[in-house]
């Protein structure tokens, strides 16, 4: 199939990547203007640049839309897409809040397209294998715990489109990053946070060489609880040094307590009483839901481009028709909409949220 990608910056390169692994083209680029347009067009090797975005949608031989620009722009270009008549692969968070994700939703809901949102981090065989464990009932979660921890907004000379609300939405560190932890552990433990009490924290008042205050947070801390009354907590920051890209998720059961940590994806911790093992991605007791999603031998090390990968080859194969398990789709954009929403209600009340 071929793909026409919008943005050309960290995230659109792994999805040019993630399109040709997986098989496909990428056939135009596109972004802001003509002139970022060709620098987009050089980073993802893009056969063609349009002008303009909506120049891109109306090319007929775009079949796949890649939408990888900033948060603020999402909404009109998948409303475009789809009305094109095109399959969308969506950036999280859908849209900066949560009226304009429900309304995406709502209008793909009319239509026959496959629309997703990467949340890659389901696409680790140690996620899979995590999920397939905690699926036959033995091991029923009572408490469970994380972190997503990043340091590169650690610096008050630090600073991105994303510490702009009017781009990057009202939330942050809880709707860049903690909504790929909520996505992962609703995920893993099928799930869902049904009430929570969250507060935020912002380091520096103000960054890089704007005299604009900081209006969005860089912390966020969660209690919440999931819907068979597990209670849970995580913490979000993106200001703590030496943490790059720090995801964990440690779920407790009676038997035995697992952890998976992104930075090393091959493996996932299994407490035990009697035993406690490192788990090793291809060892001879792992799930066939987990082998699905190997993509090299055993000790061949995967990484988090191999599960994007995996997650734009299974957005294809949905496009193609195929029935995919386990791909995020606007559903669960609108379901981190949601949640981000709840923070920031929390936040502001001092109270636990519930959420329907
Ligand atoms: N799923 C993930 O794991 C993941 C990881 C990183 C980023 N993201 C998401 O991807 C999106 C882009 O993030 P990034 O880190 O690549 O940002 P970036 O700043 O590196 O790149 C943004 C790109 O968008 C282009 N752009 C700016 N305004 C535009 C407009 N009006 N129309 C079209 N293009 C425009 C810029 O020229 C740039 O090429 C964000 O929504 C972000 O939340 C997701």
């Amino acid at each position: 199939m071929r793909a026409g990608i919008i943005g050309g910056g960290m995230i659109a390169r792994v999805h040019a990547h993630a399109v040709r692994a997986s098989g496909h083209e990428v056939l135009a680029a596109a972004s802001r203007d003509r002139a970022s347009g060709q620098r987009a067009g050089q980073e993802t090797g893009a056969k063609e640049v349009h002008s303009t975005s909506l120049e891109l949608i109306q090319n007929p031989c775009v079949e796949v839309v890649h939408i990888c620009s900033p948060n603020d722009t999402h909404p009109d270009l998948v409303r475009a897409a789809l009305e094109a008549g095109k399959h969308v692969i969506c950036e999280k968070p859908l849209a900066t809040d949560r009226a304009d994700a429900q309304a995406m939703v709502d209008h793909w809901r009319s239509t026959d397209l496959v629309a997703t949102v990467p949340f890659g981090y389901r696409f680790y065989s140690s996620v899979r294998e995590l999920r397939a464990r905690l699926s036959t009932g033995e091991d029923t979660p009572h408490l469970v715990r994380g972190t997503y921890l990043q340091d590169w907004l650690s610096r008050p000379t630090d600073t991105n489109w994303r510490v702009d609300s009017a781009q990057g939405g009202q939330s942050r560190a809880f709707a860049d990053i903690g909504v790929h932890w909520c996505d992962l552990l609703e995920f893993v433990t099928g799930q869902r946070i049904t009430s929570l009490i969250a507060d935020l924290s912002t380091v520096y008042d103000t960054r890089g060489t704007s005299s604009e205050p900081v209006r969005t947070e860089d912390a966020a801390m969660l209690v919440f609880r999931l819907d068979s009354g597990t209670l849970g907590s995580v913490a979000i920051s993106q200001a703590a040094p030496g943490h790059k890209n720090d995801l964990r998720i440690a779920v407790d059961t009676p038997v035995h307590s697992y952890e998976f940590h992104q930075e090393e994806p091959n493996t996932l911790w299994i407490g035990g009483r009697e035993q406690t093992r490192i788990w090793n991605r291809a060892d001879e007791d792992a799930s066939l839901l987990s082998t699905a999603y190997d993509q090299s031998p055993g000790g061949h090390p995967q990484g988090w481009r191999d599960a994007f990968t995996s997650f734009v080859a299974d957005t294809y194969r949905a496009a193609r028709g195929a029935e995919v398990d386990g791909l995020p789709t606007f559903d669960d954009g609108l379901r981190a909409a949601v949640l981000t929403d709840a923070v920031l209600s929390s936040a502001a009340s001092g109270r636990w949220v519930h959420i329907g």
